[in-house]
């Protein structure tokens, strides 16, 4: 872990008093600032918290919001709930995946793609939807895919939240 986010990493745990009902409050705000939970983070917080390493990786692997990996720097989240999967979002997630390379919860060799779905993203009205980091894109088709995710482009994506 390099200094800084030690620093950080510190800084957090400085306002908890290492009770260990404080795990999932720690977890959750070392991941807002993380992203994920790095590993020597967990460690650090078991320290904190006196409790094996072990301990916080079952309750970071049974809680589905807590990483254990980090995110490629696109973070691809397409919608599989039930408005978004009538009009077709089982497709747009395999077109999605042939052209970027990876599977649903991977993320891509190079960092730059993580893959995963949702159940709902809050736009049923423009199902089927995708988001990509913080950007929603509506009324998705496979034409659609093909032209945000298009490799021939420099920089691949076209990340202007219209859809
Ligand atoms: S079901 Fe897809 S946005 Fe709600």
């Amino acid at each position: 872990m390099e200094e800084l986010e030690e620093q950080l990493l510190r800084e957090v745990l400085s306002f908890y008093r290492g009770k260990k009902n404080e795990l999932i409050p720690i977890l959750l705000e070392v991941q807002g600032n993380f992203s994920y939970l790095p590993e020597d983070a967990i460690q650090l917080i078991a320290s904190f918290l006196n409790i094996a390493e072990g301990e916080i990786y079952s309750v970071a692997s049974f809680y589905a919001q807590f990483r254990l990996l980090p995110l490629g720097r696109q973070c691809v989240t397409v919608c599989r709930g039930t408005a978004c999967h009538i009009r077709g979002s089982h497709q747009i997630l395999q077109e999605i995946e042939k052209a970027v390379g990876v599977k649903e919860g991977e993320t891509s060799s190079d960092m730059e793609y993580t893959l995963e779905t949702v159940a709902c993203i809050g736009c049923c009205a423009l199902a089927p939807c995708l988001r990509i980091n913080n950007n929603v894109h509506g009324e998705m088709t496979l034409e659609k895919v093909r032209g945000l995710f298009n490799p021939e482009s420099s920089s691949g994506l076209s990340l202007d939240g219209r859809g």
